[in-house]
C-alpha cells in the first residue's frame, strides 16, 4: 500500500539526525505502486526527492516538497551457472542485509562492502565502495522507472557510466530515473580482495572464507567510523581528491609521508582524511558539529548540531585545504 504522510520528521530518516522535516513523505512497496505515485497530482505539482537510507544527505533546511522512499524489499535468484549466481534485489532492501545474505550463502563479491549504511537502490546510484571494491564490480544491470514517462527502463552496467563514487544517475540523469531493483552477479568460487590498507592484517593467518572477510571489514569500520546512533554522520563527508602527478611530487617534497593511490600515469588520488588530519582539524568543532577523532574524513553531529554548523565546518575545512595544499576537496555528501 502507498502511504502518504504530511509534515514528517526526517530526524530518524537520515543519518546526520538533524531536526528537519518534509512537507510530504510517500512510501511505496512495488514498481506498480511507484508508477501510481508518479501519476499523482501531488508529484506533478511539487518538487520531489527519492531517498534511500539517508546516509549520504545533508538537509540544509526543511524539505518543501515530497520525499519518496522505496519499500520494495525482496531478494530473488534469477539465474545461475556453475560459477555465478545472479541475484535481483529490491531497491528498499538494506544494503548490509544483502551482503549478509550473500556471505551466508557463500557467494563472493559483496563482502568487502559489509556494513556500508544505506539501501540497495542508492548503492547503484552512488557506486558505493570500500577496501578496494566498488559495487559496480558486481552489478549486472539496474532496473528503473523514468520519472517523466513512468515507464520502465533497464540500464546495463556499461550504460551506468560508473566512476569513483559516481554514475550517470548522479550526473546527466540526476532525478530523472528511480531505481527499483539491482541485479548483482556473485561468485560461487570467491576471489578475495585483501590488499587494501590493513585488511589482510585484520584477517590474520587462520582459515580464509567470506565470513572471515566480512567480520574483519566490520571490525575495521566499527573502530574508525562512528555509529550514527551515537553521533549522527554521513560516512566520508568529502571525496578523495585526484590530482596531477606533478602536483603530488611537489607536495611530497614538503610532506614526504603523504599517502597516495595511483589512478593512471598522470593522476594520483590522495586521501582527504590525511590532508585534513595534518592540517590540524581532528576534534575541531563548529557549533555542535565536529571532525571525528578516529577518521578526519567524517564530520559528526556531536552535540545537537544544526545544518549550518555542519556546512560552516565543511566550508572552513575546504578553505584551509585549498590554502595549505592548493587542493580543492569536494563534498561526497549531497546538500539538499
Ligand atoms: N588517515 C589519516 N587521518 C585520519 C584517517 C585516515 O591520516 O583521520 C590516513 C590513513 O592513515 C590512510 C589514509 O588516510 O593512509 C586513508 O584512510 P582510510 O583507509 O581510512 O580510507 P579513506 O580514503 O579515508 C575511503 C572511503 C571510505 C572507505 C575507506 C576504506 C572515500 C571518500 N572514502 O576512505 O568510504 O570506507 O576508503 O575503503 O573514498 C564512505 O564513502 O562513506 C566511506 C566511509
Amino acid at each position: 500500500m502507498v502511504t502518504i504522510e504530511e509534515n514528517k520528521s526526517l530526524q530518524q530518516l537520515h543519518t546526520f539526525h538533524l531536526p528537519v522535516s518534509s512537507r510530504w513523505f510517500v512510501e511505496y512497496q512495488s514498481v506498480e505502486e511507484l508508477i501510481d505515485v508518479l501519476n499523482m497530482d501531488l508529484l506533478k505539482q511539487n518538487p520531489f526527492l527519492q531517498i534511500g537510507g539517508g546516509s549520504n544527505l545533508l538537509f540544509t533546511s526543511d524539505y518543501k516538497g515530497v520525499i519518496l522512499h522505496s519499500k520494495i524489499k525482496y531478494i530473488e535468484i534469477i539465474s545461475e551457472t556453475a560459477d555465478y549466481v545472479n541475484v535481483k534485489v529490491g531497491s528498499g532492501v538494506t544494503w548490509d542485509d544483502f551482503v549478509e545474505y550473500a556471505v551466508k550463502n557463500k557467494w563472493g563479491g559483496a563482502e568487502n562492502l559489509s556494513l556500508i549504511p544505506g539501501e540497495v537502490g542508492a548503492s547503484a546510484v552512488q557506486n558505493i565502495g570500500a577496501y578496494g571494491v566498488e559495487v559496480k564490480d558486481i552489478i549486472l544491470w539496474v532496473e528503473t522507472i523514468e520519472v517523466a514517462s513512468a515507464k520502465e527502463r533497464i540500464f546495463k552496467k556499461e550504460d551506468c557510466l560508473y566512476g569513483y563514487r559516481d554514475s550517470i544517475f548522479k550526473k546527466e540523469l540526476k532525478g530523472k530515473y528511480i531505481v527499483t531493483s539491482v541485479v548483482y552477479q556473485l561468485r560461487k568460487n570467491p576471489e578475495y580482495h585483501l590488499d587494501y590498507g590493513n585488511l589482510r592484517d585484520a584477517i590474520g593467518s587462520g582459515d580464509l572464507n567470506l565470513q572471515v572477510v566480512r567480520d574483519a571489514v566490520i571490525k575495521i569500520r566499527r573502530s574508525k567510523l562512528p555509529d550514527p546512533d551515537d553521533y549522527g554522520n554521513a560516512g566520508s563527508f568529502f571525496m578523495n581528491p585526484v590530482i596531477p602527478i606533478s602536483q603530488y611530487n611537489q607536495l611530497k617534497e614538503k610532506y614526504p609521508n603523504i599517502p597516495h593511490y595511483s589512478v593512471d600515469n598522470q593522476l594520483v588520488k590522495v586521501p582527504a582524511a590525511w590532508l585534513i588530519d595534518k592540517a590540524g582539524w581532528k576534534n575541531k568543532m563548529s557549533g555542535g558539529a565536529a571532525v571525528h577523532d578516529k577518521q578526519c574524513l567524517v564530520l559528526i553531529n556531536k552535540n545537537n548540531a544544526t545544518a549550518n554548523d555542519i556546512m560552516t565546518l565543511a566550508q572552513n575545512i575546504i578553505d584551509s585545504i585549498k590554502e595549505l595544499y592548493g587542493i580543492i576537496i569536494k563534498p561526497e555528501v549531497n546538500y539538499i
